[in-house]
């Protein structure tokens, strides 16, 4: 497995340079037909993860992680400085996963003084997470560009635990003429049904437990639906009983599972998605499950 960009690591290959050129170099020596597959992460890599980097494995000839914590998709007052860095255990993760190149980002190589150009999908990114965090998209979408000039991948492998965040990044791709394909992979969760996710790593015991109650509230709407409820009102009330009322809840909407728009009442032919988002002892949380048609 080759590294590049993460030079204070010491169990990496000394000859890795670092960077954008370093990557293309990488890229223009593979065979025109081989297929590759981008897994773009800030790291702190986790079982979920993992099942992105395991599908683009079966799925691609050629597999890159690219491991960079984005300072555009986080506004000033939340956790840039802190987040998880976890490269040492990262490394070995991709090492044991397959991963044939992983690419460390350089803040100050992806974003040099004098940048400018923003993406912007005004209906899509300016809900759901969108109200609370109207910068995020923007964000993502301007680096996940940004990523796939430079990686330039056939595939690129996207979590539905993330599931606004898919949905967006497929049209952006879509309008923009982007030649990759979007794929999504199924949510992963932990045993108790927690969805994994790198910052779960701040939950104290007591505050996991309030936690689990956003997957109880949703395991409980598609029992609903699955016992014919399909007015969003009642699957919402009902659902939210399961809630602790510890739990700071931001949104929980049925939507359209393409469009994101909310729905007053699900089709049974077409199904839907619910998105939820809570703060849960100092920690913002975010779950959906899909209503299958
Ligand atoms: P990050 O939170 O590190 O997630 C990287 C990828 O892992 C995303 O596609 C996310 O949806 C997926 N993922 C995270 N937890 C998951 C889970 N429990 N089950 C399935 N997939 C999961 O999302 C980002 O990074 C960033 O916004 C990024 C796209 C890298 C742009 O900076």
């Amino acid at each position: 497995m080759k590294v590049i960009g993460a030079d204070s690591v010491d169990s990496v290959d000394p000859q890795t340079a670092s960077g954008i050129e370093e990557l293309r170099r990488w890229r223009r020596a593979l065979s025109g037909d081989s297929i590759l597959g981008l897994v773009p992460t800030m790291g702190a890599l986790h079982e979920g993860h993992r099942a992105l980097l395991r599908q683009a494995r079966q799925q691609c000839d050629q597999v890159v992680l690219t491991i960079f914590v984005n300072p555009t998709q986080f506004s000033p007052d939340e956790d840039l400085e802190t987040y998880p860095r976890t490269l040492e255990q990262d490394l070995q993760i991709a090492r044991q996963e397959g991963v044939d190149l992983v690419w460390v980002g350089d803040r100050e190589e992806l974003y040099p003084a004098g940048f400018q150009t923003r993406i912007d999908l005004p209906q899509m990114a300016q809900q759901l997470c969108g109200i609370s965090r109207p910068h995020f998209f923007a964000g993502v979408c301007l680096i996940v560009l940004k990523l796939f000039q430079i990686v330039q991948p056939q595939r690129a492998f996207f979590g539905e635990k993330d599931y606004q965040q898919l949905k967006i990044i497929q049209r952006m791709t879509l309008d923009l003429d982007i030649p990759i394909e979007v794929r999504g992979c199924p949510l992963v969760r932990e045993k108790d049904g927690l969805a994994l996710s790198s910052r779960n790593r701040y939950l104290e015991d007591e505050s996991r437990r309030q936690a689990l109650t956003l997957s109880a509230a949703l395991f409980r709407a598609r029992e609903l639906w699955s016992e014919g409820v399909v007015q969003s009102a009642e699957l919402k009330q009902q659902s939210l009983e399961r809630l602790d009322p510890a739990v700071d809840l931001e949104y929980f909407e049925v939507i359209d599972h393409e469009q994101l728009t909310p729905l007053e009442m699900v089709d049974r032919g077409r199904g839907a998605v619910i998105c939820m988002a809570a703060i849960v002892g100092g920690v913002r949380l975010i779950d959906n499950i899909i209503l299958e048609p």
